[in-house]
């Protein structure tokens, strides 16, 4: 693997899967793959498990790491041609050529402004790294994708189905701030990669991009898409038609463990009790946040083992 920046850069999604819960098993095999070897992880926004997580991951395969919280350096410039006689102090061509020095591997989380679409659709942040750095890029979330929460994602649901194709229902949840598609956007794009029947419910108005969801199911009654599920996964996400608008809070929509049924519950965290979800589904047996957010450190894992693995 060249770059991780999404998920069409797995060349085979099934081997992938198998071989992060074969590193899960044996998580210091590869310990010497990343000796004196250097990842960058650069923060434009908060976390916490994928600012741990990979940080674990890298650790576990013998890399140094180095973590920058950006608001903390210099202002970017991304545009070109730019007179920078205003706010931006460090154009992206420099910074990244730069960090390209002290870097084997650069891990970049930059969230979407949610104000301009465009923009933000652009992947300006991850895609001048890309043009710009002369090593390897990983997504630790972008504007519009969440390739390592999904593969995460994925590994939970291979080591929790007990059938061949599990039903899969992303559902929309209410949440008092605008928050990313990211998630749910690589959410439906690994699920159409895999052997899942997969449904997505949410109230109307609040679809996804037509370029993510494309043929899959779209139910706007929650209680019939819920219907004998094996797997529900609960995002909030702002109205996408109506860009970064909180348009509808309808507590309705919350998970609660009546809803549920038999399904195991999954969210990729943090999560809010008693708005996305009721305090009873986190805290029962039926919940596999915690495992997912384990696996996070073996979805980064086996990316960074793969993209080590050709440099
Ligand atoms: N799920 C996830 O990406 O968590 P953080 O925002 O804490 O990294």
């Amino acid at each position: 693997m060249k770059k991780y920046t999404k998920i069409k850069d797995i060349s085979n999604l099934q081997e992938t899967i198998k071989e992060a819960i074969l590193l899960k098993m044996n998580p210091f095999e590869f310990e010497d793959l990343g000796k004196h070897k250097t990842l960058v992880m650069l923060f434009f926004n908060a976390s916490l498990r994928t600012r741990l997580s990979t940080e674990k991951a890298a650790k576990n395969l013998g890399m140094e790491v180095m973590i920058l919280n950006v608001n903390d350096a210099w202002n970017l410039e991304f545009e070109d041609g730019t007179v920078m006689n205003a706010n931006t102090s460090e154009h992206i061509k420099e910074a990244a050529q730069v960090i390209s020095q002290y870097a084997d591997v650069i891990a970049i989380r930059a969230f979407p402004s949610l104000t301009d679409k465009q923009k933000d659709e652009s992947e300006f942040v991850m895609n001048s790294f890309v043009k710009y750095a002369t090593v390897p890029i990983v997504n630790m979330e972008s504007a519009t994708a969440h390739p390592l929460q999904a593969l995460a994602d994925a590994i939970t649901i291979s080591e929790f189905t007990k059938k061949e194709k599990p039903k899969v229902v992303l559902s929309w949840a209410p949440h008092p701030k605008a928050l990313p598609q990211a998630v749910a956007n690589s959410f439906v794009e690994m699920m159409q990669n895999l052997d899942v029947d997969l449904t997505i419910t949410h109230p109307e108005g609040y679809e996804l991009s037509e370029a993510i969801t494309k043929n899959t199911p779209i139910n706007h009654n929650q209680e019939a898409a819920l219907k004998d599920a094996d797997f529900v996964y609960v995002k909030n996400w702002s109205n996408y038609k109506d860009y970064g608008k909180v348009l509808n809070q309808d507590e309705n929509w919350m998970m609660t463990k009546a809803k549920l049924g038999n399904a195991k519950f999954m969210h990729c965290l943090p999560v809010r009790r008693n708005v996305v979800v009721e305090d009873a589904v986190l805290d029962g047996q039926q919940s596999v946040v915690i495992q997912q957010a384990n696996n996070r450190t073996f979805a980064a894992q086996i990316v960074l083992k793969q993209i080590l693995g050709k440099l």
